[in-house]
């Protein structure tokens, strides 16, 4: 029996859904712990492509699905994915807390009016009303999934919440008039379509664990993006470090035996706040084009930028990564030489760690080590295989950060991966 978690270490899109599809062919869950549909998860089987916003990963492989009770649920987004992946011919096996929070309409709306008001300041969030959700969870005003199922405790918690939500709304200089009745209505209709899905996933998962199942817990977003430990305020509202993969399922601590960091061999970043090592030359167009990093979510071009072993050594701190998987090392190919970020630059001084003063960390510049690139790493298929310099690049970030690669992705399909 196994429970390992899958955790980004960067700024999201490190490739987690491509590492969770490919890890849990032994796997009898796959858990989702935190975030909600801001997430974009690609996967890549021979000629299908598939892109989660909610559902695990899990699904392709028809693994026991789990949307844990630390995930903001949209209710819509979640009955469509569904949907489209049966009309795939995929009937998928789902479970979900009934102690999630629901992402309702106020919140989406909320969350674009916010951004609009914050104008310059914005942090470029995804619109799906993440962060009003996770914030009415905090202030104990949420709803719940189980409340779906509860005519009369939703009914009484909307007509408490939505004045104050008008109120709010009108602050930010938007109109919106939801009816409490049509509000209930439409969501006590998706709580009877989510009825055959919704459970205690807290006692399902600790009554795997007792059974000695193997459970794949997969994160979303990354270090950088967590509400403590991210660059704060530009991160988004949950805690997507694997100690959040607890809180957010319902599993304790001590039942977690091996905690994975995916790794980007760069670094991307969509969305608004600090990125040291930015590159806007034709070399950051370069990765933006090699590596498609265009937002699976909101179709945005993420801002690209060499390694950065500074952050990843946070990351890697404060998640107890075990090991790590390297991704996208290809779209480095062709490159003559390959920058590694190993400190910042800052008034006059070199710092090893992540200031927490925004101020700062947007004005460090970087301390780079200059290591030769390489021609192309497809068509390896063992570590071996790989060119010299790739290999000397993988050795330094594992000498730097002290912690093992275990496995190279070399491509976005399933068969493009080597297991060290
Ligand atoms: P996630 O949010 O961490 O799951 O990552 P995304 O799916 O948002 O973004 C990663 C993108 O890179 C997806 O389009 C993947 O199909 C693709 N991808 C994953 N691994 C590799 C790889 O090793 N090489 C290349 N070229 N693409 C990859
Ligand atoms: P995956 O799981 C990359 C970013 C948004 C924004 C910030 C806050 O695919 O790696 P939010 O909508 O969460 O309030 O936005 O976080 N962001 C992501 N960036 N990958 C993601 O998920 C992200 N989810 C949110 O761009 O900067
Ligand atoms: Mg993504």
């Amino acid at each position: 029996m196994t429970v390992r978690a899958v955790i980004g270490t960067q700024w999201g899109d490190e490739g987690k859904g491509k590492v969770v599809d490919f890890l849990c062919e032994d796997a009898d869950y796959v858990v989702r712990f935190q975030g909600g549909s801001n997430a974009g998860h690609t996967i890549k089987v021979g000629d299908e492509k598939y892109k989660f916003h909610l559902l695990p990963s899990g699904v392709v492989r028809g693994k026991t699905c789990v949307i844990g009770n630390g995930v903001v649920v949209d209710p819509e987004v979640f009955l469509e994915e569904i949907d489209s992946l049966r009309k795939r011919g995929i009937e998928p096996r789902i479970m979900v807390s009934d102690r999630a929070n629901v992402i309702m309409p106020y919140h989406k709306i909320l969350d674009g009016a916010e951004e609009a008001y914050l104008g310059k300041k914005r942090i470029g969030t995804t619109k799906r009303g993440i962060g009003p959700c996770y914030s009415d969870k905090i202030a104990r005003k949420g709803i719940r999934v189980a409340d779906l199922l509860d005519e009369n405790l939703l009914r009484d918690k909307l007509e408490s919440i939505l004045p104050i939500k008008e109120k709010l709304a009108e602050i930010y200089g938007v109109r919106f008039d939801f009816d409490v009745d049509e509000l209930v209505e439409k969501y006590t209709e998706y709580g009877r379509k989510m009825e055959p899905y919704i459970t205690d996933t807290i006692a399902e998962l600790n009554r795997a664990i007792r059974e000695g199942k193997n459970i794949l817990l997969e994160g979303a977003q990354g270090v950088m993006l967590d509400v403590d430990f991210g660059t704060y305020p530009y991160t988004t509202s949950s805690n997507t470090i694997s100690g959040g993969a607890c809180t957010g399922s319902g599993i304790p601590p001590k039942c977690i035996d091996e905690v994975i960091g995916v790794v980007k061999a760069y670094t991307t970043r969509v969305g608004m706040g600090p990125l040291p090592t930015e590159l806007k030359d034709e070399i950051g167009k370069h990765l933006q084009e090699r590596g498609g990093e265009f937002g699976t979510t909101t179709g945005r071009a993420r801002r690209c930028g060499w390694l950065d072993l500074v952050v990843l050594k946070h990351s890697i701190t404060i998640s107890g990564v075990d090991k790590i998987a390297l991704t996208k090392l290809d779209v480095l190919d062709g490159l003559r030489e390959i920058k590694v970020c190993v400190g910042y630059e800052y008034d006059g001084r070199i710092m090893d760690t992540v200031p927490s003063n925004i101020r700062i960390l947007e004005n460090v510049k970087p301390v780079y080590e200059k290591l030769d690139g390489w021609k192309s790493v497809s068509g390896a298929t063992t570590f071996e295989n790989l060119p010299r310099e790739a290999k000397n690049y993988i050795k330094f970030i594992e000498e730097f950060l002290d912690t093992e690669v275990f496995l190279v992705s070399t491509g976005a399909e399933r068969e493009k991966t080597i297991i060290v």
